[in-house]
């Protein structure tokens, strides 16, 4: 045994820092059992806020996986980097400007047209600390059916981690939001619907009322 190490300590590095604590903390009770000032208004502690999103390897595992650092327990020779994310400004919209439900699928095309370019590479899943379809929740999405698409993101804490893995720069957890947002705001239509009508505003879709035809084009 280290002579650093007792029976109920352990030791881990946090960015790269040696660090000696007791087994029964989080990592960022390990910190603050380290020394580090603990500050006011920062973090929520309770695995909500998605402030405090680390990457951690396991000893003896190449794995690298996404966790929150106030619910994660430490672990003798774990490797935990703290990340840090800007935000995304790229996906604005206010919800008093999409006039009915009838709309609401046209401006999510408007506002996320990456959406429909997801590539199912499953990055976004990979790194999700909740554990969220985050990929199913995008393509939901992108198929009108916003309210199961909402409540798959419903654990969702804004951590950016599927951000910031997305090849496409979609945004999963602001596809997320928005579907929780006009689920709860509007009164969707049905999904099947929605799509036909899209489907015949982008010309996907001909009428031809006159004489009672549909033509789907390919
Ligand atoms: S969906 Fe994205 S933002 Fe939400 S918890 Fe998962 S990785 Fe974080
Ligand atoms: S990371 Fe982006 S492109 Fe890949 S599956 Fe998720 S949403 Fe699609
Ligand atoms: S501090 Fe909010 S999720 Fe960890």
């Amino acid at each position: 045994m280290n002579k650093n190490q007792t029976e109920n300590h352990i030791i881990l590095t946090i960015n790269g820092k040696y660090i000696s604590a007791p087994n029964s903390l989080s990592v960022i009770q390990a910190l603050w059992h380290d020394g580090y000032p603990q500050v006011k208004g920062v973090g929520c502690l309770g695995g909500v806020c998605g402030s405090c999103r680390v990457m951690v390897r396991r000893k003896n595992s190449v794995d690298i996986t996404m966790e929150l650092g106030c619910q994660l327990l430490i672990e003798d020779g774990m490797e935990v980097f703290f990340l840090d994310f800007p935000a995304s400004s790229q996906h604005s919209y206010h919800l008093s400007e999409i006039k009915s439900s009838w709309d609401v699928q046209t401006e999510f095309q408007r506002i996320f047209p990456e959406a429909e370019l997801c590539r199912h590479c499953h990055g976004c899943d990979l790194a999700c600390p909740k554990d969220i379809e985050v990929e199913l929740g995008v393509n939901l999405a992108v198929n009108g059916r916003f309210q199961e698409s909402g409540e798959l993101f419903f654990e969702c804490v804004m951590c950016n981690l599927c951000m910031t893995s997305c090849p496409e720069f979609i945004d999963p957890n602001h596809v997320g939001l928005f579907a929780r947002h006009v689920s709860s705001y509007f009164h969707t239509r049905p999904s099947n619907l929605m799509n036909q009508l899209e489907a015949i505003r982008t010309g996907k879709l001909d009428v031809n009322t006159g004489e009672n035809d549909l033509q789907v084009q390919s």
